[in-house]
């Protein structure tokens, strides 16, 4: 069994994809070709924003969107400690201070309770992250943001396809990021990214910033990256987009079916779905004070299992100069020791996830 079964979706659309490469080796533009420009408009589409500005990775998305917005030397960024390392690692590398804030105990999002007491005068951007699949409670992140005057930047890598109160993820605050990495909900064939905005004059930056600064040719009236898409990259995310609303109703058909073969089982706590959310499970995370135990046992089946994150960032070398310590952030501490991820694709069966429940819930037989 795989963690993630990449295969099955290409063995559907292979036929699909090999043409639309071949039409990519037939015109040659390997470097912003026409299907940058054509999957940037079908994306904007889906989630029903002004614009899009494909790129290179969802890291390089979030260093866009916070060189976009001037952030450096001095300025904070509040986010989360339990996310991936790339949120957190952008805003260094701008030489600006991540500034973490616990997350919630059931959803593992961004706390919006205990976000206004991270806030201070450097404070130039709110990030948080839609772990897993769900949003973040933007709605509120939104309003409390809106009354400190600083603009949100939604870390939506693993939640593209999401929906909160109706709107879909990347579209619900000023700056949406996500990622295309394969193993992602919609996920490329390599690294690809995504920013989304409907602030003309920001876009217009974050797309100079994503082509080395560059206004039109030879005149770079900004710093920025080599943060393109890959032509080929956009031509094979085109045919992906087409199966993506059905997929992200199969991932939630996954999740749900977890959900009854999991929960009410002593000892496990299943993702919790806020209301207004719909989630597109990127993982299916529970916590197990006996984390090991069953990823052992699952292992000892063939059954693959991941303990997304078990080390927060606030305790990661990397953020060392910050001065943290264990005990800073518990609610991220306890998920972290308790996390695991299992198996998580649309096309999971629901024979393998009658199995891997059955392991889950007597992990010692
Ligand atoms: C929450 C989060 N942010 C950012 C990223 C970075 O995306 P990428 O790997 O495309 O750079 C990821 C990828 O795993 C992620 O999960």
């Amino acid at each position: 069994m795989q963690f993630i079964d990449l295969s099955a979706q290409q063995r559907r659309i292979r036929d699909k994809i090999e043409n639309r490469i071949k039409q990519v080796l037939d015109h040659g533009q390997y470097i912003m070709g026409p299907e940058v420009k054509e999957l940037e408009e079908k994306l904007a589409d889906f989630v029903d924003v002004k614009y899009c500005i494909s790129c290179s990775s969802g890291t390089d998305a979030l260093l866009i969107a916070l060189m976009a917005l001037e952030i450096g030397p001095g300025d904070e960024v509040v986010t989360v400690p339990y996310t991936w390392i790339s949120t957190a690692e952008v805003i260094a590398l701008l030489n600006a201070r991540p500034v973490f804030v616990d997350i919630q105990p059931d959803t593992f999002n961004m706390d919006p309770d205990r976000i206004e007491a991270a806030i201070t005068p450097r404070t130039r951007a709110i990030m948080p992250v839609s772990i897993y699949g769900q949003c973040a409670d933007m709605t509120r992140i939104n309003a409390i943001a809106a009354k400190h005057d600083i603009p949100v930047i939604e870390d939506g890598a693993q939640s593209f396809g999401a929906i909160h109160n109706g709107r879909k993820s990347c579209g619900l605050s000023v700056i949406g990021c996500t990622s295309f990495f394969p193993s992602k909900p919609l996920g490329c064939y390599g690294d690809g990214g995504a920013v989304f905005s409907n602030d003309g004059a920001l876009v217009e930056k974050m797309r100079q910033i994503r082509n080395h600064g560059q206004k039109v040719k030879h005149q770079h009236p900004l710093v920025g990256i080599n943060g393109r898409l890959d032509t080929l990259q956009a031509a094979i995310l085109i045919e992906k987009l087409k199966i993506f609303p059905e997929e992200c109703r199969l991932r939630r058909e996954v999740g749900q079916r977890y959900n009854g073969l999991l929960s009410g089982t002593a000892g496990i706590q299943t993702p919790v779905i806020s209301e207004g959310n719909d989630s597109v499970y990127a993982q299916y995370t529970i916590l197990s004070e006996e984390r090991d135990t069953i990823s052992t046992a699952l292992q000892g089946k063939g059954i693959p299992s991941v303990a997304y994150y078990a080390v927060p960032l606030h305790l990661q070398g990397a953020f060392s100069p910050l001065g943290h310590k264990s005990g800073d952030f518990l609610v991220a501490e306890r998920v972290a020791s308790q996390c695991l991820s299992l198996p998580m694709h649309p096309y999971l069966t629901a024979e393998d996830q009658e199995r891997i429940a059955e392991t889950i819930t007597s992990p010692t037989s």
